[in-house]
């Protein structure tokens, strides 16, 4: 990859600013672990299994600042730094699945030296991000056989490297297509309010030379419709046992349009994005974020200043509108509530 969305160097973490693409590529250093869940809430990081990198190393950090005399007052601390990291964000479960992990990781060497634990914590959070990128390559190896060669793919959001620890879900399905040879295309939807789409997932692409062509999302059913889609591909940022996924708003409405037009819809996501605790999508938490995302666009008013606004940042697609979720284990359809156990290993 030509960047690093997030890395653990020299006892800090260094994460590319996604607020500041694709104008600039800026990397800042954050050295404790209040920073680190104000950028995960600023979205100077974003994107699920992202953000479960970010919060991991937050834990990790928080931990080497934790002063205590006691094991006690320790983990009492450390308790209280997974509830800060846990507090950014509400919607993609693998910001609290990176925290869990961290949490049983210090209880399993709770009976070594503080130092010890810190030194694990380190580790986990490192190992976390590695194992990401191989999760991500695996989906791409996965996925990419569902993809004809010549295909013109739809995406919503940034399902990108930037969202992951690189690589990416599913723009990792469509590197792995891009590097098979099958001379792909990619419509982005530039995903309003934030533009993820528009500022990142078209930097990724043009950065990595696969053929991309930005649209407004209002025009998806328009492509779509005129036959020029063959298929879309969405990431995730929750998915309930039943296969109902939540993923960033917008994603509903192109999964409706593409039952409409006969085009697959394919998710595409790590194990650690199921959360199996759920029956179905319904209670999926869905964060609202700030008015000003919709009302301005980069600090400039495109609405008066009276009306009120609604800013819900993910929307939940019921499992009839998915034709495959693409794990790293290998492609569930149909029978999602025994495929996606069975992929999990439960
Ligand atoms: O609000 P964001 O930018 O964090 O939302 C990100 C998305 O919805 C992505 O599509 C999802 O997390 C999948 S990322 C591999």
């Amino acid at each position: 990859m030509s960047f690093r969305t997030i890395e653990w160097r020299d006892n800090a973490v260094i994460m590319i600013d996604q607020t500041r693409l694709p104008g600039e590529e800026v990397y800042t250093t954050y050295e404790d672990f209040k920073s680190v869940a104000e950028a995960i809430k600023g979205m100077i990081i974003r994107g699920a299994p992202a953000i479960g990198v970010a919060a991991a190393m937050g834990v990790a950090l928080g931990a080497r600042e934790i002063i205590a005399d006691t094991h006690e007052s320790f983990f009492r601390q450390l308790e209280n730094v997974c509830e800060i990291m846990a507090r950014t964000r509400p919607t993609a479960v693998n910001l609290f699945w990176g925290i869990e992990r961290m949490k049983r990781v210090a209880e399993a060497h709770r009976g070594k030296s503080l130092d010890q634990i810190r030194e694990a914590l380190k580790k986990e959070a490192i190992r976390i991000e590695e194992e990401d990128l191989t999760i991500c390559r695996n989906i791409g190896k996965w996925g990419a056989t569902l993809i004809p060669q010549g295909a013109t793919i739809l995406t919503h959001c940034n399902a990108g490297g930037l969202a992951t620890a690189g690589y990416g879900t599913a723009l990792g399905v469509i590197r792995a297509a891009h590097e098979a040879g099958k001379d792909i295309k990619v419509f982005a939807d530039e995903t309003r309010p934030w533009l993820q789409g528009a500022r990142l997932t078209a930097w990724e692409l043009v950065k990595e030379g696969i053929p991309a062509t930005l649209i407004s999302d209002n025009m998806a059913g328009f492509f779509m419709n005129r036959g020029e889609i063959t298929c879309c591909v969405v990431g995730a940022d929750r998915i309930a046992a039943n296969g109902d996924t939540a993923n960033k708003i917008g994603t509903y409405s192109v999964a409706v349009l593409a039952k409409e037009n006969n085009i697959p819809f394919y998710v595409a996501a790590p194990l650690s994005t199921l959360d199996l605790s759920l029956s179905d999508g319904s209670r999926i938490p869905i964060e609202e974020r700030p008015r000003d995302e919709v009302t301005h666009i980069k600090g400039i008013a495109i609405a008066p200043a009276g009306v009120s606004v609604r800013n819900p940042a993910f929307d939940v697609t019921p499992a009839r509108y998915i034709t495959a979720i693409i794990t790293e284990k290998g492609i569930v359809s149909g029978d999602y509530l025994f495929g996606l156990r069975k992929a999990a290993g439960i």
